[in-house]
């Protein structure tokens, strides 16, 4: 495997092999057909081999798939980008999401001329070093007091003097976010969030939380970033942003965009942008595949089939049905677990608390092995997902009422097979 998270880091005995997808189904080698609730990890919003986009990978691809040159396919997919995404005075198209995290915090770094960043604890933003701390979830006694958490890489081979510039603070916590901002605002570039923490499952944030957070980064001149990789594109056309009504400074995107091709995005006011404007104190950001042309087209058909009429509507309709009937079931069933989370993306976790508010709580409180013997039940039933509890379940365009009724039914199963 490419990546830890297909592998033996959550699969037992071993990982499922995926040969073909179509609309919500999936099927593997040994020819079992699935329902696809992960959906390439939430990138694929029109499920698999979405008609139109076949149609232009083919149509681009015989005319030539990248030539590292400008083309009017980077204007097309920018165009789209930019009266969606609230914020996005300007967009920039990286590779992937790390990419574009990686890229915001330089350009946080260079608008402001300040060095540290804030991150929150169990917040994932890609793989580049700095955000490497904290990022996995570990037993609660390890964490340490709220007031100055343990600070645990998640990587070897990252320098510690990386991390000098990272200040962590726990996440949805109003009196820990006033406290960390009076003692280290003045001295940050910027604080990077995901809107709603979708890297310990499905946790939205507090009433207040995110517009107090944008009060508190303004008052002390650091950019807030949002982190918007995973939810941007999902819960409204201009992702959390739009969603909460909270406007950040630099918004960061993959996933979604780029409908199942491999692609991230910074964007942001045209006065942080154009530090990439080439010069002498210029931010530099290169790259032989960004504006990928095959991916830069699949992109501007994305968000027009995004843009139709009623697609947030039915993308919302049919994940609030699946919570509702998830609930159902396992208030029935006697399971003390909760599904969090709303429309097109939630998680279950077993626990006794009625919510799950942060990191520690997810730390302390969520029964995750639990979680992956559910799951492993429902692929014996013909339900893809991954066991990993630190992920969500997804809802794309391609998902019917019909695959939600199976999911429940497959659940209900599970329900009575569970230890
Ligand atoms: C919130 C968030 N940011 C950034 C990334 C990194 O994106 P990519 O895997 O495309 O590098 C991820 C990936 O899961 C993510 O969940």
């Amino acid at each position: 495997m490419n990546s830890p998270s297909r592998g033996a880091a959550v699969y037992e005995p071993g990982p499922v092999f995926l040969e073909r997808g179509h609309g919500s189904h999936v099927w593997d080698a040994d020819g079992n057909e699935y329902i696809d609730f992960m959906m390439s990890f939430g990138a694929l919003i029109q499920g698999h081999a979405h008609p139109k986009l076949v149609e232009v990978v083919a149509k681009t691809m015989a005319e030539g798939s990248h030539f590292a040159a400008a083309t009017s396919a980077e204007i097309e997919a920018a165009e789209r980008f930019c009266p969606m995404v609230p914020t996005a005075e300007a967009v920039r198209f990286t590779n992937t999401g790390s990419e574009a995290t990686m890229l915001a915090l330089r350009l946080a770094r260079a608008h402001t001329g300040r060095t540290k960043f804030l991150k929150f604890e169990g917040h994932y933003h890609g793989w580049y070093d700095p955000y490497l701390l904290n990022a996995h979830s570990h037993p609660a006694e390890e964490l340490g007091p709220p007031e100055s958490p343990v600070r645990i890489p998640d990587s070897e081979g990252i320098p510690a003097s990386t991390f000098d510039d990272v200040v962590l603070a726990p996440w949805n916590d109003l009196p820990a976010l006033e406290r960390v901002m009076q003692e280290h605002g003045n001295q940050l570039a910027a604080v990077i969030t995901e809107p709603i923490m979708a890297n310990m499952g499905c946790i939205p944030p507090r009433d207040g939380y995110l517009e107090r957070l944008r009060q508190l980064t303004q008052e002390h001149g650091v950019l807030l970033i949002f982190d918007e990789v995973v939810t941007g594109f999902r819960y409204s056309p201009g992702g959390c942003q739009e969603y909460y009504g909270v406007e950040p400074d630099l918004s960061t995107f993959g996933k979604a965009l780029g409908a199942g091709f491999p692609v991230g995005a910074v964007g942001g006011s045209r006065s942080i942008l154009e530090r990439m404007r080439w010069g002498e104190h210029m931010v530099l950001h290169y790259g032989t595949f960004n504006g990928h042309r095959l991916t830069m087209k699949v992109i501007a058909a994305n968000l027009d089939l995004l843009s139709g009429k009623g697609t947030y509507e039915k993308l919302h309709a049919i994940g609030d049905t699946a919570i509702a009937g998830l609930r159902d079931i396992l208030r029935r069933r006697k399971i003390r677990a909760i599904v969090q989370g709303f429309g097109p993306m939630f998680q279950i976790y077993f626990t006794d608390r009625d919510a799950i508010h942060d990191y520690r709580d997810y730390c302390r409180y969520v029964d995750t092995k639990k979680y992956s013997r559910f799951v492993r039940l429902l692929l014996d039933r013909g339900i893809y997902m991954t066991p990993s509890n630190g992920l969500h379940w997804i809802i794309s365009t391609a998902h019917t009422k019909q695959d939600v009724e199976a999911l429940l039914r497959a659940a209900d199963l599970a329900c009575t097979e569970l230890a």
